[in-house]
């Protein structure tokens, strides 16, 4: 598949003058994607039903004359303040009852009817228009980014009522799947139902959980709606750019409306408070960012551009990209330092070597004014070259000589489940205990081991292919994945927490895990606190989580007093805690080579990723390292 490059521009930011000689530079550059319009709805609406698309028309032929394709975003992320005058009530509300106001951007509640039918109404225009001249689209601008899937709003508490009426069909019903009978918490009707916000302690769970699957319903709703208005006018594919450990709404069922997936990439951005990173590894990864974070969410988001595809399992199909890659110091951060020379290059090819079609740099000038002035750009606010401009030349050059980068299965399937992220927030039973760190440490041990791995969705139905697959957490286990666990011949790891509670977030009898196959019965948990690790026997700690179990099968790891922390039958294994990245490396260690793969123990900096054809090695550190007899530089990426 041909490798692409491409760029975030705002030509509504810029003198009309100079768009050509923008669109000749990106051009001359390397670069084939323009992405432009996903904050321009002011300038094309300026009062309401004030339509003036011509400069958006004439920014459009500038760019294509220039041989650039456009992707053109729907402006729906930043509604103009006369939206709010027309529909007062559209804001999103928090959690403490506050409306979250006018002046920045996503200031709009995903269940509010009104403004659904706006975004609606100004997508179907834009497709009216330019549906036959741009060469792809994107809905939107990162829903949920900066907290906005969840609102308790009006619109929400109603449309969250019609939800539960439609799963549930009768109020006694949906008191029997919640247990309301616990604190005298019957509804006699669905009007009575309020948002889980605001009582005086905890809410019941399953009202929580359904508040979050009615949340991600929602996001869904309104993507659905703008699809389909572009959809009667346009054929190009429709894409969305998600973001780095948003965990909201679930992108699998985004991902099944559209035919790319994208995602925005802020390797410095996102390591001081997404990653996890210890103090020490923030300070090392500071200008490269995390080793494994970008690479968790490129194979993800591959996952999620494959959605709806009849073969969930398969990578070699799917379209996803980089939208927003950073090609500088950004603002947003704790701490913003400026990438090591060479990152951007590298962060590029990371991207291509997980199977990217295209990397676009956000953004094409830095903006001498409003929010973003400290995020650099490919060029400065007066116009010259910044740093990252070389570097995306460098990688333009080389992907003329570079081998295709063909897509291949990965030996390794982790699965990544949105709804288990929402449980373990429901009911976390201890500080610290989050799904996605659990699922990011399995995946970040797998990448240790110099293991490749395809991220497969909760309802995967189909393993063949897969050596090792794992899914630890996953609180409720579809059928689907069940019968493929029945039928496929690799190594499983289950556990901690996995099948542990029921779609309404009760505790199921007989306890869980009750997989067929496996006699472990979990019969009490206990959380740890933080700082209070306990051994593995054979070296290590686990912590946070640990389960006890009943079991006649066959243990392979035990705590410090011999009780049984993992036990195995077959290729069938159950992990019972929460293991540190020692205890980890040995599990998965034995994991892999009972599943007849090579695993090797890389230095700290090393990543590896294998393709259908080329291997892929990454130094993410500060300093050379040598490896393989070779001396990989800081920034260094060698394929062979
Ligand atoms: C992204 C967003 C862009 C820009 C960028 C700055 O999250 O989509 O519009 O704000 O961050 O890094």
């Amino acid at each position: 598949m041909k490798r692409a490059l491409g760029t975030c521009y705002y030509p509504e930011h810029w003198p009309e003058e100079i768009w050509a000689d923008d669109a000749r530079r990106m051009a001359d550059l390397g670069l084939t994607w323009v992405r432009i319009g996903e904050f321009a709805w002011s300038r094309l609406e300026a009062t309401p039903g004030d339509l003036q698309f011509d400069w958006l028309d004439r920014a459009i032929t500038t760019l294509t004359d220039a041989g650039l394709k456009v992707v053109l975003g729907t402006p729906t992320a930043t509604p103009p303040r006369w939206m709010l005058t027309k529909h007062p009530d559209m804001l999103a509300v928090d959690a403490e009852g506050r409306p979250r106001k006018f002046g920045s951007r996503r200031h709009y509640c995903f269940s509010h009817d009104g403004y659904r039918e706006e975004a609606v109404r100004i997508t179907r225009l834009l497709a009216e228009r330019f549906g036959k001249r741009v060469a792809a689209w994107q809905t939107d601008n990162e829903y949920g980014c900066h907290d906005t899937v969840i609102s308790y709003s009006d619109a929400a508490r109603d449309a969250f009522r019609t939800w539960l009426a439609q799963k549930y069909q009768s109020p006694d019903a949906l008191n029997r799947a919640w247990g309301n009978i616990f604190w005298s918490m019957d509804y006699a009707e669905f009007d009575e139902i309020d948002l889980p916000n605001l009582t005086v302690t905890e809410p019941n769970p399953a009202h929580l959980l359904d508040f979050r699957r009615f949340s991600s319903d929602m996001v869904a709703r309104f993507n659905q709606a703008q699809v389909d208005a572009i959809r009667a006018y346009s054929d190009a594919p429709i894409s969305h750019n998600y973001m780095g450990k948003v965990t909201e709404f679930d992108h699998f069922d985004v991902g099944r409306q559209l035919e790319i997936a994208t995602w925005d990439s802020y390797p410095l951005g996102f390591l001081e408070d997404r990653v996890g990173a210890s103090a020490e590894d923030q300070r090392h990864y500071m200008r490269q960012g995390d080793p494994d974070f970008q690479a968790f969410h490129h194979d993800l988001y591959r996952a999620v551009g494959t959605a709806g595809r009849p073969e969930g399992a398969q990578s070699d199909i799917a379209r996803w990209w980089v939208m927003e890659q950073q090609p500088g110091p950004v603002n947003w951060a704790p701490s913003n330092p400026a990438p090591l020379p060479g990152m951007v290059r590298f962060w590029t090819w990371e991207a291509f070597a997980h199977g990217a079609e295209c990397v676009a740099y956000f953004r094409w000038r830095q903006a001498p004014f409003a929010q973003e002035q400290y995020h650099a750009g490919l060029l400065r606010p007066d116009s010259a070259e910044a740093e990252g401009f070389a570097e995306a030349a460098q990688v333009a050059r080389e992907l003329a000589d570079l081998p295709e980068v063909e897509q291949s299965q990965a030996p390794v399937a982790l699965v990544f489940d949105y709804a288990s992220q929402w449980a373990w927030e429901t009911q976390p039973q201890g500080v610290g205990n989050d799904y996605f760190q659990l699922v990011f440490e399995t995946y970040k041990g797998l990448r240790q081991l110099g293991l490749s791995v395809d991220i497969i969705p909760p309802d995967t139905s189909n393993l063949d292919g897969y050596a090792l697959v794992l899914a630890p957490g996953a609180i409720t286990l579809s059928e689907a994945f069940k019968s493929a666990i029945d039928a496929t011949d690799a190594q499983v790891i289950l556990g901690p927490r996995t099948n542990a509670k029921t779609a309404a977030l009760s505790t199921p009898v007989p306890l869980p895990p009750a997989l067929p196959g496996l006699d472990v019965t979990v019969s009490r948990v206990e959380t740890l606190r933080p700082d209070s690790p306990e051994p593995f026997a054979d070296g290590g700690t686990y912590k946070l989580w640990r389960e006890q179990i009943d079991t006649t099968e066959e243990v392979i790891e035990t705590d410090a007093q011999s009780r049984p922390l993992m036990v195995r039958n077959g290729t069938l294994s159950y992990l019972a805690a929460w293991p540190d990245s020692d205890a980890m490396r040995r599990i998965l260690t034995r994991a892999a080579t009972a599943a007849g793969l090579t695993p090797v123990h890389l230095p700290k900096d090393i990543r590896i990723r294998d393709t259908g054809k080329t291997r892929f090695t990454f130094n993410h550190g500060p300093e050379p390292v040598e490896y393989k007899g070779q001396t990989i530089a800081p920034a260094g990426v060698l394929w062979t």
